[in-house]
C-alpha cells in the first residue's frame, strides 16, 4: 500500500495545485463580482469549490495508503482583470497547466508502476478533458457576444443559473 517516493511527492504537489487553483478561482469570482456579472462570479466560485474537492480526492487517496499528505506554499499570480473574456481566458490557461500536470503524474505512476492511482488518475485524465472543454465553450461564446451588452448578459445569467445552488424550503 506505501507509495513509491516519487509518486508521493507528485501527488502531494497536485493537492497544493488544486488548491491553488481553487483561490486562482475564488480570486476571479471576485474580479467578476467587481464587474457586476454575478452571474458569472457564482460560477466561479462553485469551480473553486469544485477545486477543492479535487484537492480533498487526491489527499484522500494519499491518507487511504497511509502516508502523509504535505501542503506547500501557494503563490497566487496577480490575475489583469478587466473583462468576462479575460477571466475565462486566465480560468482557461490555468486548467492546461493542470492538465500537464495530471498527464505528468500518469508518467509517473506509469514509470513506478503504481496500478493502485490508477483509476483516480484515470478520473482527473477525463476531468480535464471536460473542465477545459467547458471554460472553451464559453470563451468561444464570449467572443461571439463580443462587446454586447445584452448578449453578455444573458451568459452571465445562464453561468448563474447553472450553478445557483437549488433554492432550498423555506425556514
Ligand atoms: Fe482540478 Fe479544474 O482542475
Amino acid at each position: 500500500m506505501t507509495i513509491n517516493e516519487k509518486l508521493l511527492d507528485t501527488l502531494n504537489k497536485q493537492v497544493t495545485a488544486e488548491q491553488q487553483a481553487a483561490l486562482i478561482y475564488q480570486q476571479l469570482a471576485y474580479e467578476l463580482s467587481s464587474l457586476s456579472l454575478t452571474g458569472m462570479s457564482t460560477w466561479m466560485a462553485a469551480q473553486a469549490d469544485e477545486e477543492r474537492v479535487h484537492a480533498g480526492k487526491i489527499a484522500d487517496h494519499i491518507l487511504a495508503r497511509g502516508e502523509h499528505v504535505t501542503l506547500t506554499n501557494i503563490e497566487i499570480p496577480e490575475l489583469s482583470v478587466t473583462s468576462a473574456l479575460d477571466a475565462f481566458t486566465i480560468a482557461y490557461e490555468h486548467e492546461q497547466k493542470v492538465s500537464e500536470m495530471i498527464r505528468n503524474l500518469a508518467r509517473v505512476a506509469d514509470e513506478v508502476q503504481d496500478f493502485d492511482s490508477r483509476t483516480l488518475i484515470n478520473w482527473f485524465l477525463n476531468e480535464q478533458i471536460e473542465e477545459e472543454d467547458t471554460v472553451g465553450g464559453i470563451i468561444d461564446q464570449l467572443k461571439m457576444v463580443g462587446d454586447d451588452g445584452a448578449g453578455l448578459l444573458r451568459i452571465d445569467a445562464r453561468l448563474g443559473a447553472e450553478r445557483e445552488p437549488a433554492a432550498g424550503p423555506l425556514q
